[in-house]
């Protein structure tokens, strides 16, 4: 499948109920070809309504931490386990996410990123492990069918917690760095 024919799919997609009470699919935005991936968790009001991924307050405070470590949104590749908003953001239920997940599956595929942040604990136990324990693992690095993947905080989490902050900006450091080496390696030699 084409990355134009998955993005049709996705929006013509009625597989859960959730495709009934969203007003935007939120697919993804940035680069298909990026060497990192970030994986939240579902669109939010904001999104739902702009079919972007992290725009409300929680993707304006993800926004600072990508500056903070010199990452532009526009060079990575932001998705959601889920495309459509759960009512009242609730957690995603597991059918919803069985329902989606080949959607981002297939993303993946066609992007072929280096590294898998997972933001927050839906991601991480989705993508990494089903009994992921964020608080214990976060920032730890693993690897997986030749992707390197690590979970950080949620950002909303951080909005009810900024105790969280200063572990999420360690983390967040540790992904610029590895991006950054990851990119010195496979730029081309000047
Ligand atoms: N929270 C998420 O997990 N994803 C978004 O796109 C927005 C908020």
């Amino acid at each position: 499948m084409t990355w134009e024919e998955l993005k049709q799919a996705c929006e013509a997609c009625h597989r859960c109920s959730l495709g009934n009470t969203r007003t935007k699919t939120v697919f993804g935005t940035g680069s298909q070809t990026a060497a990192l991936v970030f994986v939240g968790e579902a669109p939010g009001e904001q999104e739902d309504l702009s079919g972007i991924p992290f725009v409300g307050r929680a993707g304006q405070l993800f926004d600072k931490y990508l500056e903070a470590v010199g990452i532009d949104r526009e060079e990575v590749y932001i998705a959601n386990i889920l495309k459509c908003r759960p009512p009242k953001n609730r957690d995603p239920e597991s059918g919803e996410q069985d329902e989606c997940i080949g959607f981002l599956e297939e993303q993946l595929k066609l992007i072929r990123p280096k590294l898998l942040v997972c933001l927050g604990r839906i991601s991480a136990m989705r993508l990494i492990r089903p009994d992921y324990k964020i608080t214990a693992e976060h920032g730890q690095w693993i690897e997986k069918n030749g992707v390197l993947m690590t979970a950080v905080y949620h950002p909303s989490l951080l909005l009810r917690d900024p105790h969280k902050k200063e572990a999420m900006l360690a983390d967040m450091l540790e992904v610029a760095a590895k991006y950054r080496a990851i990119a010195e390696t496979t730029s081309p030699a000047r």
